[in-house]
Formats: structure tokens, sequence, C-alpha cells
């Protein structure tokens, strides 16, 4: 992809799942990467296994994107590594599933770790630089568009993404892009939890027909296309929330027509 080779991006969360899909993709493409993620031991793990293959390029900082100087801390610490910053990709978010029972401190949680954190950490990145171009992607959900069962938190938290990034884009134009993802089902940790063994054999049929394309995704097919909105290829694409969704935001209630046998009329 046109545009990434030599450049320097930040990936939050980025020691398991689609955001450790996106540092090596961008390490294929020649990115430099810093990359965070609470857990120290998983975080040096990933780094680990990376500087094998990739050498020097990526680094990795244990934080908590809530914490109040995570944001600020982050970006400095990358101008430090890298000198100069062109990518920031705001992924970890926390998948916290609450409704009716939401507590002050649920709430808080899915904000302040989620579209806040994203927001703060947008607004680090443009303080801290000097240059004027950039590209930043954040990673929203499917859970953005819909209804889901007992989710209010995650799925409003997702839905705060997409007005995030529309204002941001207004607002960083036209030096800086800002754009969404909204992937549906992907093998991760946290899909995988919901398995009835927690391996991708016991994965219900079910879930690959929720995708027109009839399978679940993987981390590295959601890492495609954040690298394609940071490249070059998508100079004209800004403000916008992009459906990496296998199709799933495009089917209806009758799904994929299994149980529906209208035909229509001449
Ligand atoms: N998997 C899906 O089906 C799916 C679908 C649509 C959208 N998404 C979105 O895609 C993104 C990544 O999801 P995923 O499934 O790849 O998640 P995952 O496998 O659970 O990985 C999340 C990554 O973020 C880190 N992380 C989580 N909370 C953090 C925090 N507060 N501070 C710093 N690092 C944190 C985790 O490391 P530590 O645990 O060590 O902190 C890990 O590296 C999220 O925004 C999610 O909402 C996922």
């Amino acid at each position: 992809m046109k545009g990434l080779k030599g450049k320097a991006a930040i990936v939050t969360g980025g020691s398991r799942g689609i955001g450790k899909a996106t540092v090596e993709r961008l390490l294929e493409e020649g990115v430099k990467v810093l990359f965070c993620g609470r857990n120290e031991k998983t975080g040096l793990a990933t780094l680990a296994e990376f500087k094998q293959k990739y050498g020097d390029a990526v680094f990795f900082i244990a934080c908590d994107m809530e914490a109040k100087e995570t944001p600020a801390m982050l970006v400095s610490k990358a101008r430090e590594l890298f000198g100069e910053l062109d990518f920031l990709v705001n992924n970890a978010f926390p998948f916290t599933a609450k409704a009716l029972d939401a507590t002050y401190e649920d709430w808080q949680h899915a904000f302040m770790a989620g579209p806040a954190a994203y927001a703060r950490m947008i607004a680090e990145f443009v303080k801290q630089r000097e240059k004027k171009e950039g590209a930043i992607v954040c990673i929203s959900s499917i859970s953005g568009h819909i209804a889901q069962p007992m989710r209010w938190t995650y799925n409003a938290a997702k839905g705060a993404v997409k007005q995030l990034i529309r204002c941001a884009a207004m607002d960083l134009a036209p030096a800086i892009r800002v754009n969404c993802i909204s992937p549906a089902w992907v093998w991760t940790d946290e899909v995988a939890k919901a398995t009835p063994d927690g391996t991708r054999a016991s994965v219900p049929q079910a879930w690959d027909e929720y995708h027109l394309l009839q399978k679940l995704q993987e981390p590295s097919q959601i890492a495609a296309t954040v690298a394609f909105l940071l490249s070059d290829d998508a100079a004209v694409v800004t403000g916008h929330d992009l459906y990496a969704d296998s199709g799933y935001l495009a089917m209806g209630p009758e799904g994929l027509g299994k149980t529906a046998n209208f035909a229509g009329s001449v």
C-alpha cells in the first residue's frame, strides 16, 4: 500500500487479537510501531515474537488506556522513539456488556477506557506532533449500529465512536484523516470465550451465518482494512465508517433466507 513504508504508528491494545494483527501488518508494510496493553507478560511475549520476525522496529509499553496520564505518556514515548509520528490506531476498548444492571463504575469504564480514551489519544496525537499530515483509524463495531441483548454499555460506547470520528475528521481536516472500522464477529479471545470449549472447531455454524460471506472474520482481515485506511490509497477517505463486516450489516432479519420462501411475482 502507498505511503506506509518508513512511517511511525501507535497501536493501542496490540498484544492480542485485532490489535496484534494490525501491529504485524504495519510491520510488514515497513511501519515502525509502538503498541500497548495492560498485561506486561503478554505484551512482552508479543514483542519478542515480532522482534524475532521484524527486528527493532517495534516497541511495547504496559499501560491502561483508562488511566488519566496514559494518552500523553504514550504519544510522548512514541515521539521519543521515532522522532515523528504519522499514524494512530485506537483499538483497545472494554467489552463491558451490561444493561439495566450497569453501575456508575461500569458506565465510567465503558466510556473512559472506550470512546473517551480514543478521543484523548487523538487530542495528544494532534498536540504533541510537529508534522501536519497524518491518519487515524479507530476500531468501532457492528455493535455501534444495532441493538443486541443486554449490551447497553458496549453498544452505546461503540455508537459514540462514529460521532467522534466525524467531528474529529471535520476539525482536523485537511491535514489529518480520521476514520473508523466496524468489524463483525472476529476470531479473537473475546469470541473464543463464548464458544463451548474455546476452540475454533467449536464455533457454532450459526455464527458464520451472521455474515453474508458465511465465515467468522480473522484479525488479519481487519488489520488489512486498517492498513488501507492509513495508507495514501485512502487519500480521499475521511469521516467514514468502513463496514469491514463480511456483509453482516447488509443482512436483514430474514438472514440468509433459509426460512423464507417468498420469491416475488411478475
Ligand atoms: N472480536 C470481535 O469480534 C470484535 C468485533 C467488532 C469489534 N471489535 C473491536 O476490536 C477491538 C479489538 O478487539 P479484540 O477482539 O481484538 O480484543 P482482544 O483480543 O481482547 O484484545 C484486546 C487488546 O487490547 C488490550 N487492552 C484491552 N483493554 C485495554 C486497556 N484498558 N488498556 C490497554 N490495553 C487494553 C488487550 O491487552 P490487555 O488485556 O493485556 O490489556 C489486548 O492487547 C476492540 O475495539 C473491539 O471492541 C472486536
